[in-house]
Order: structure tokens, then sequence, then C-alpha cells
């Protein structure tokens, strides 16, 4: 009996120990990235991209002594491609302190967002949003590793105008800032001698487009361009294939993923154009990036590279600062020039990189290609 008594005491005294140390000991220092996208809603699978890639870059950080004498913590947070939730997301990493963010994905979040991070002079990069009022508004501390739709679109219309030479185009958008930005800018680019045929928004996330689809049809266009995200340009090809539109589709960035081949079906998404950088594979410095990836998370998004590039960027820029300051940073970023897993990138005075190619790639046998630059 007794000596289960002191047993217990013993447990007891034990357990107030370590309690009680632990809560002396000295917390660890520690560096906050906010890595904020779409982790959950139809644009899920571009936001699981941002977030392993840029883990990928967190931890070479950390293996490496991390920044600033501290260990570098991401705080991810999910938009849900909801303009209103990113801005509420904006607030909180901004309150939580973070050194800076890498996202958003869809541009209708990141302008929004933007506004918040400027305000408290964090820097923001995102990977993928294209929309060029993002880089437009004279902010200091907004940036984007990727291209702009008006060079996005315009690589379309050239390609339509010069490879293809069609002079019949439907052109479809989802309504978004970006959708439909693009779709504009391509439109706007075609020059003489192509008719728009049909021109027209679709709804974010609607499961039937066979209406639309119908009236497209009846104008016999020789290629469909669609502004807007995979799952709804899965379903589009899907549907059109399923009434007789045989016309090839063409797309942008927010489509090149595997995710549209699964939904639209090998066949139907067959032929398919799209506009996006060239591959990294052919990149000797995304290398070792992307065979950490592959082996890690399995096949590359089309983003991946790009959010480990972000994380990288802005850790390199902490790092040449010296400081966690918002000012500071953002400083670095603008002056500095950045060896990257893309190679060289330095921002011009509005945030955008100096230097974005866009090419042409194919649907083929399911996988992307490239095709035409
Ligand atoms: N490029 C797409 C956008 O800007 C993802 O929304």
């Amino acid at each position: 009996m007794f000596v289960l008594k002191a047993a217990r005491l013993f447990a007891v005294i034990l357990i107030a120990f370590v309690v009680l140390t632990g809560g002396c000991q000295k917390k660890e220092k520690v560096v906050r990235v906010g890595i904020a996208g779409p982790m959950t809603g139809p644009d899920a699978k571009m936001g699981t991209d941002f977030r392993n890639g840029a883990s990928i870059a967190i931890e070479e950080w950390n293996t490496s002594g991390g920044v600033l004498g501290s260990k570098i913590e991401s705080d991810i947070e999910d938009d849900q491609s909801d303009p209103r939730q990113a801005r509420a997301i904006a607030n909180k990493l901004v309150n939580e302190g973070v050194i800076g963010i890498v996202g958003h994905f869809n541009s209708s979040c990141s302008i929004p967002a933007s506004d918040v991070y400027e305000q408290a002079s964090k820097p923001m990069i995102t990977p993928a949003s294209t929309n060029p009022l993002l880089t437009d508004r004279g902010y200091k501390g907004i940036f984007r590793v990727c291209g702009t739709d008006n060079q996005q679109g315009k690589a379309a219309a050239r390609f339509v105008r010069e490879k293809l030479k069609l002079s019949r185009v439907a052109v479809l958008h989802d309504k978004t800032t970006y959708g439909q930005g693009l779709a504009d800018i391509f439109k706007n680019d075609l020059g003489k001698g192509i008719d728009v045929v049909y021109y027209g928004g679709v709804t974010r996330g609607d499961k039937d487009f066979k209406t639309v689809l119908t009236s497209i049809k009846q104008k016999s266009p020789e290629l469909v361009y669609f502004g807007g995200i995979y799952a709804d340009a899965g379903l589009l090809v899907k549907q059109a294939r399923e009434i007789g539109i045989n016309a090839p589709f063409m797309s942008g960035d927010g489509t090149i993923d595997q995710k549209f081949v699964e939904i639209a079906g090998d066949k139907a998404a067959e032929g398919t154009y799209l506009t996006f950088s060239p591959d990294p594979a052919h990149i000797p410095s995304a290398k070792d990036f992307i065979d950490k990836y592959k082996k890690k998370y399995g096949d590359l998004g089309p983003y991946s590279i790009y959010a480990y590039v972000a994380v990288n960027i802005l850790l390199e820029a902490a790092r040449a600062a010296g400081s966690a300051d918002g000012k500071i940073v953002i400083d670095q970023i603008r002056s500095k020039e950045f060896m990257t897993a893309l190679g060289k990138i330095k921002f011009d005075e509005h945030g955008d990189v100096t230097e974005a190619p866009y090419i042409v790639w194919i649907t083929s046998a399911g996988k992307f290609q490239e095709f035409w630059k």
C-alpha cells in the first residue's frame, strides 16, 4: 500500500517537474513565412502545389541553419479561392507577424489581399497571379515570380494568328478577374481578320455548360478559347465533345494541370493548347528541386517550383537585409538579383520579373508537351 502511494506521489512530482521546467524553457526564436492559397475548394490542387513547393524550401533553409539566427516555420492559410476569405487571411497573417507572404494563387484573391500586405509593409510574392492589375498600382512590396496575362494572352493570340492561321474563334471566360481579364487580352490581341464569333462567360463551379456550348456550336468556331481554371476547363471540354464540338480548345496557366485531363478524359482533352512558361525540366538549376519534389510528393504541379522560388527569394532577401523588418526586406527584393531554381530573377519597378517567356503547350495522350515558341 505504502509502496503504491509513494509511486503515485513520485509520478505526480515528476509530471509537475516536467510541466514546470518545460514552461520555463526559453522559447526558440522563430521566423514565420505565410503561405496563402486555395488549400480547399475548386483550385485546391494548386494550393497544395504551393504548400509542397514552399515546404521543401523551408526545410532546406532550416537544414542549413534557418534565417536571422532563427528557425523558419510556415503559416499555411486557406483562402478557398474566395476574395473575402483572402482578405481575412491577409489580416490574420499580418497580425501573426509573418516576415512575408508567398501567395495567393487567384488574381481575384491576390489583389484584395495585397492591399492589406502593402498597408502593413509586408512583402508578398505570388507564384501564380498573372492579372496585370496586381503590379500596376504602384505598390512597393508586391511581387510576382510568374509572367502576366498581357504576355500570355499575346502569345496565345499570336499562335492562333500565325501558326494556326484561323479566322473564326469563340472566346469564353469564367467571369473572374483572371479568367475574363485573360480572355479579353487574348481577344483584343487577335487583330483584324479573325472573327470572334462568340464571346461570353460561365459561372465557376457550374456542372452543366451545355446551353452555352450549344450556342457556341451553332457558330462553328475553329477554336474555343477559355480564360479560367482547370476544373471548369475540364468539364467544358468534356461536354463540348459530348455535344459534337470538335474544334480544339485553348486556355492558359490556370488549366495546365493534370487534373484538367482527369476531368475532361484523355480523349476529349487531346489537342488542347495551353500557354505556360517553358518546361523547368530543361533548366539545369531546377533539377535538384524537381528530383526532391518527385520523391516526396509525386509529379510537380505547374506552380510548385514557383512557390519554392518565391520562398527562397523572400528568405534570401531577409538574410541580405539582416532584419525581419518588412520595409528593409522589400528594398532587398527590389534591388537584388536572385539566383533561383528557375534561373536568375530580377524584379522591375512594378514588381514583375524582367523575363517571362510564354510558349504554347499541347495535350497529347493525357500529358502536356511543349509545342510552339
Ligand atoms: N494565373 C491565375 C490567376 O492569376 C492563376 O488567377
